[in-house]
Formats: C-alpha cells, sequence, structure tokens
C-alpha cells in the first residue's frame, strides 16, 4: 500500500476488504500527519470523491464528538471524512443511554468529555470542573496552580449550580479521555466513587466507573485509574471499552459493512442487490502490540494486523508476545522518497 501507487481496478470492483486505521502514532503525530497518509488516503476516494475502499478510524484518543473530530481529521489530512467512519474510545457509552439518560452522572478528561456526553443524549452531564466548582476547597492546592487562575467569566462551569450535588446522587463516573490535571481529578474521583456518588452521603456503594480505553502504554494513560485502584481500600469496580476489546472490532466491522453497502460497486455477490457481503479481509494497521495487533488477534477472522514503527512500537522486526500479521515498516504510509512500497 503506496500512497504513489495506484489500487488495484480488481480490488475496487470486488470491494472484498477493509480497513480500520489506528490514528495516533500510524495516520497523525499529535496534529502532523505521519508519512504521506493524506496521499494515501485521497486513494480510498474516486474521481468524484466518492468512498471506495471502506474505511475508519478506530481510536483510543477523544474528548471530543466524533462529529465534531470528523471534521477536524477532514481538515489536516483534505478527504470528507464523516462521522460514522470515526470510532474513538468513548464512542460505546452511547450504548449506556438507555441505563443513564435522566441520571446525573460525572465526565472527566481532556477536552471537551461533557459536550461529549450530551451529544451522546445523556441529559445530565456534569464535568469534573464543574462538579469541583460546587466545593470550597475540594482541591487544597488549586491555588498554586496558575493554569487555573482564569477570570470566572472565561471558565465554561455556570455561574450558579445546575444542581444540588448534596441532595443529587451521581449515578455514574466516566473517565472520556486522558486526564489533564491528574492530581485534581483522582481526588475529585475518589470521593464521589467513596461516597457512593453523593458528597458525605452514608450510602458507600461505589457508583459504576467507565473508561473509554486503558491502554497504558501510551504516555502511561490513565494513570487516575491506577492510582484509584490504590487509594480505594475496597476493590475497584470500573469496565473499560476501547481496543483490545473484541466487541470494538466486531463493531468496526459493522461499521465498515455499511460503507461496504453505499460504496462497493460489485453487487454480484448479492444478486444484484445493492447490501454487504462477507469481507475477505479487514486490516487493522496500528502503532501499539498490546492494543491493536491484540485486537485484532482477538477478534479472529477476517481481521490481519498490520503493525508500523511510527508510534508506541519502536522494535526491529516484529513484537514478541503480540506479533502483527505484517510488521517491519519503517513507514507505513511512505512517500516516494522516504522508502520502497512493502505491500
Ligand atoms: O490519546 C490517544 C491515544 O491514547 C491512543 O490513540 O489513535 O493510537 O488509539 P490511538
Ligand atoms: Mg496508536
Amino acid at each position: 500500500f503506496h500512497s504513489s501507487s495506484k489500487l488495484s481496478s480488481n480490488h475496487k470492483k470486488r470491494c472484498n476488504f477493509g480497513i480500520a486505521f489506528d490514528i495516533d502514532g500510524v495516520i497523525l503525530r499529535g496534529r502532523v500527519p505521519v508519512g504521506g497518509s493524506p496521499q494515501a488516503l485521497r486513494r480510498l476516494y474516486g474521481d468524484s470523491g466518492e468512498l471506495i475502499v471502506p474505511y475508519l478510524f478506530l481510536t483510543n484518543g477523544g474528548g471530543i464528538p466524533e462529529t465534531k473530530r470528523a471534521k477536524e481529521l477532514s481538515e489536516l489530512l483534505g478527504v470528507n471524512i464523516m462521522a460514522s467512519q470515526v470510532v474513538q474510545g468513548h464512542s460505546p457509552f452511547r450504548n449506556l443511554l438507555k441505563k443513564f439518560e435522566n441520571e446525573l452522572i460525572i465526565a472527566t478528561g481532556k477536552g471537551d468529555p461533557a459536550l461529549v456526553m450530551s451529544e451522546y443524549g445523556f441529559k445530565k452531564v456534569l464535568s469534573l470542573e464543574e462538579f469541583a466548582s460546587y466545593f470550597e476547597s475540594i482541591d487544597p492546592v488549586s491555588q498554586y496552580k496558575r493554569w487555573t487562575t482564569m477570570p470566572q467569566s472565561d471558565r465554561k462551569e455556570p455561574a450558579v449550580p445546575r444542581y444540588n450535588v448534596l441532595s443529587k446522587r451521581i449515578k455514574a463516573a466516566f473517565v472520556v479521555s486522558d486526564p489533564v490535571d491528574w492530581g485534581r481529578d483522582i481526588q475529585v474521583l475518589c470521593d464521589v466513587l467513596r461516597s457512593g456518588g453523593l458528597p458525605g452521603g452514608a450510602n458507600n456503594n461505589q457508583p459504576p466507573l467507565y473508561f473509554a480505553a486503558d491502554d497504558l502504554e501510551y504516555q502511561v494513560r490513565y494513570c487516575a485509574y491506577l492510582c484509584l485502584m490504590e487509594i480505594n481500600p475496597k476493590r475497584l469496580e470500573y469496565v473499560t471499552y476501547g481496543k483490545p476489546n473484541p466487541f470494538v472490532f466486531k463493531n468496526a466491522e459493522v461499521i465498515l459493512s455499511q460503507l461496504q453497502s453505499s460504496s462497493c460497486q460489485d453487487h454480484s455477490k448479492n444478486n444484484g442487490v445493492p447490501g454487504s457481503h462477507p469481507f475477505e479481509t479487514l486490516y487493522m494497521i496500528g502503532d501499539n502490540p498490546s492494543v491493536d495487533v491484540k485486537g485484532a488477534q482477538q477478534a479472529g477472522h477476517p481481521w490481519f494486523s498490520i503493525l508500523t514503527r511510527t508510534g508506541v512500537f519502536q522494535g526491529k522486526d516484529n513484537h514478541a508476545e503480540f506479533p502483527a500479521d505484517l510488521a517491519n515498516l519503517p513507514y507505513f504510509f511512505a512517500l516516494p522518497d522516504q522508502i520502497s512500497p512493502l505491500v
């Protein structure tokens, strides 16, 4: 798969494969495209900009709604990416709507976690910042944090409390993305979890805690989660989503099938009826063996894992514990002057 070569017409016609791209360390590093990723993505579209190869992004990152992320990715990568092609770590939180739609919940992490949850349909979402702002000294060192000394008018929290958190119990906590102020987040989450969701409350049944992902290799992410386990005297009850959970790959398969139905030019395998036919191969292209490769392996057929060396994995050949089906790619999206094509 080389950014300067043409997709074979056979591939276009059969439409029997799909691609799941990891974002961080494969497509982008920060906001900078890796190698020739924009050029390579453009080749998945036809001359009039129509999608000819079903593909999506499967990232454990997040913090902003999928609609916004799709727009941001489209701008950075120069192709028209739909929100349905962006599966973030927290995307499965949508499935918890029935349970918590009208309950008071708390959401934390970088970006705008409360907005993410509100866009999924949750009606009573408190950001951790807003919750903390209801308490005078929940963060005893806040005055030393220069970055929090912005005027109240510039802050997102409403000046008038929207909920009486002393009488209204928080029913669930959601770690939507990486923590920004780890110390405060751990402190506040411990308070919420250990008090049963009601500060000073007698009921200490821990409210459910959900993590968007738990890939620890990435900049020791979710340190908050590890510390919570240390601090909580009882066993911490939690659920994590994101890769490498097999259901993430099953869900990706469903989305790719839907994209295939709308993009595939050849319906001969379905008696001429538009619709999906089984994929021969689904490629998972990632940089993290214990997340991307492990996930694809656990998901089994038709997943095929490809490990790049542009992010977490920096080994020479393949990973020892989670060897990919194809590895040893210094640049997956090589530009002609970078490296010769390998696939
Ligand atoms: O914060 C993003 C990082 O944790 C993982 O993102 O795209 O490599 O799954 P990705
Ligand atoms: Mg990655």
